[in-house]
């Protein structure tokens, strides 16, 4: 089915450990288009087009390696504060993305959502994620949220505000309610948090979702973020021993005592 890497035994688990394991929720902190378009000495937006074709492979990759969810983060909250021109390329780079690609991507079974704080962008490109969401709405294969003008704090703001709106008593608000308030409601929390580009930051992705994530950082600029890193990063999850607070099941115990 797969030609995932699997650890070999040198490099297996501890005894204990849970099995080597395919998350079903990955996360993506997309970075690196610009660096990647200035080793070439090309405009950022070069780096971003890259990135859009990047993307489309990545999400086949990760559909045949058995991931169901794949929430990538494509235009922060703080992402505004960027160059105007470089803002609006954005904008119009994701329409053309959305016509040069959403057939493809409905017939190879994407599931597309949107996240974000839809009420800054364009009534075009609202329309565009709409028409996107329906198309796809029935497709089992992999979902892929794109998470556009979105962070993890607004995301945090906007479910207690319906909270506020419902008029809810406050002994009724806890963490389930919250999570089924919060864009990602419709998915399990990411399993593998992944960051390309170097930096080691959320930079405001998924604050809560993310709680328990494992997390993985890459050198590897976005653009050539393929199938070797990526199955690079789902070894490297199946060697992880996830507690979630809790302790081994089988605890290895040291040696002399
Ligand atoms: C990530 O790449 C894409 C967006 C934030 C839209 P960057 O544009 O941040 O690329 P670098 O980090 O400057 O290389
Ligand atoms: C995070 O990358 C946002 C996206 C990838 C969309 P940034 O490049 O904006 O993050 P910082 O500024 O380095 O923290
Ligand atoms: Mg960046």
């Amino acid at each position: 089915m797969s030609d995932l890497a699997l650890p070999d035994a040198a490099a297996a688990p501890a005894a204990g450990s849970r099995p080597a394991a395919v998350p079903r929720h990955v996360a993506v902190v997309m970075d690196g288009n610009g660096r990647w378009a200035r080793q070439r000495y090309m405009p950022r937006f070069f780096g971003h087009k890259q990135g859009v074709d990047a993307l489309v492979r990545a999400v086949n990759t990760f559909a045949d390696r058995g991931v169901e969810f794949l929430t990538v983060f494509a235009f922060s909250s703080e992402n505004w504060k960027r160059p105007s021109e470089e803002v609006s390329g954005l904008m119009s780079l994701v329409l053309v993305a959305v016509s040069k690609y959403l057939a493809k991507m409905a017939g190879d079974g994407v599931r597309i959502r949107i996240i974000g704080d839809r009420s800054a962008v364009s009534d075009k490109l609202r329309q565009a994620w709409e028409h996107a969401e329906q198309v796809t709405r029935d497709n089992h294969r992999i979902t892929l949220a794109v998470a556009f003008n979105y962070g993890g704090r607004w995301d945090v703001v906007q479910a207690c505000r319906h909270a506020v709106a419902q008029g809810l008593p406050p002994e009724q608000i806890d963490e389930a309610w919250l999570s089924q308030h919060m864009a990602l409601s419709f998915a399990p929390d990411p399993d593998l948090f992944i960051r390309t580009g170097g930096e080691m930051r959320m930079s405001n992705f998924l604050l809560w979702q993310a709680a328990y994530s494992e997390l993985f950082f890459t050198e590897c600029l976005w653009p050539d973020f393929g199938q070797a890193e990526i199955d690079a990063a789902l070894a490297a999850y199946a060697q992880r021993d996830r507690r979630f607070g809790s302790l081994p099941a089988h605890p290895v115990v040291p040696a002399g005592t």
